[in-house]
């Protein structure tokens, strides 16, 4: 039996209305999801890069993408190691629209 106290639910959706969480936003976003939990140990939290880590954020989604693809389809890269070929062979298409989607608004 499900039985919550209205005001209780009011009180939820209030909160819910005046403070946006970033983090339950992060969560809705699958690319920024994806990019948490696989990217952002190699190119920093918020895509800054580091080091021989490239900055990915703010750049075109769609260089971002063509880039992701050429390493998914095992194509060497000049002046480029191996070492994102297996991260972007472990994503789906769907999955590389969603996170350089997401790494170009950052
Ligand atoms: C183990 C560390 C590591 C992880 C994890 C990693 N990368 Fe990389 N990535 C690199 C390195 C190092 C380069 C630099 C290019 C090279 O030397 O191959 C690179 C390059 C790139 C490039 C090309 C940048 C350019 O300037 O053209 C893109 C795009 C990219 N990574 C996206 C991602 C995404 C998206 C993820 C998560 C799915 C990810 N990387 C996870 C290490 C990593």
């Amino acid at each position: 039996m499900m039985r919550m106290p209205l005001t209780l639910l009011a009180l939820a959706g209030l909160a819910a209305c005046g403070s946006p969480d970033p983090a339950a936003k992060a969560d809705a976003d699958p690319g920024a999801a994806k990019y948490a939990s696989v990217c952002q140990d190699c190119h920093g939290a918020g895509g800054e890069g580091k080091g021989r880590f490239p900055r990915l954020a703010g750049r075109p989604a769609d260089q971002l993408a063509a880039r992701l693809r050429q390493y998914k389809s095992g194509h060497k890269i000049e002046g480029m190691s191996d070492a994102m070929r297996p991260f972007a062979q472990a994503m789906s298409e769907q999955q590389i629209d969603q996170v350089t989607a997401w790494l170009a608004t950052q």
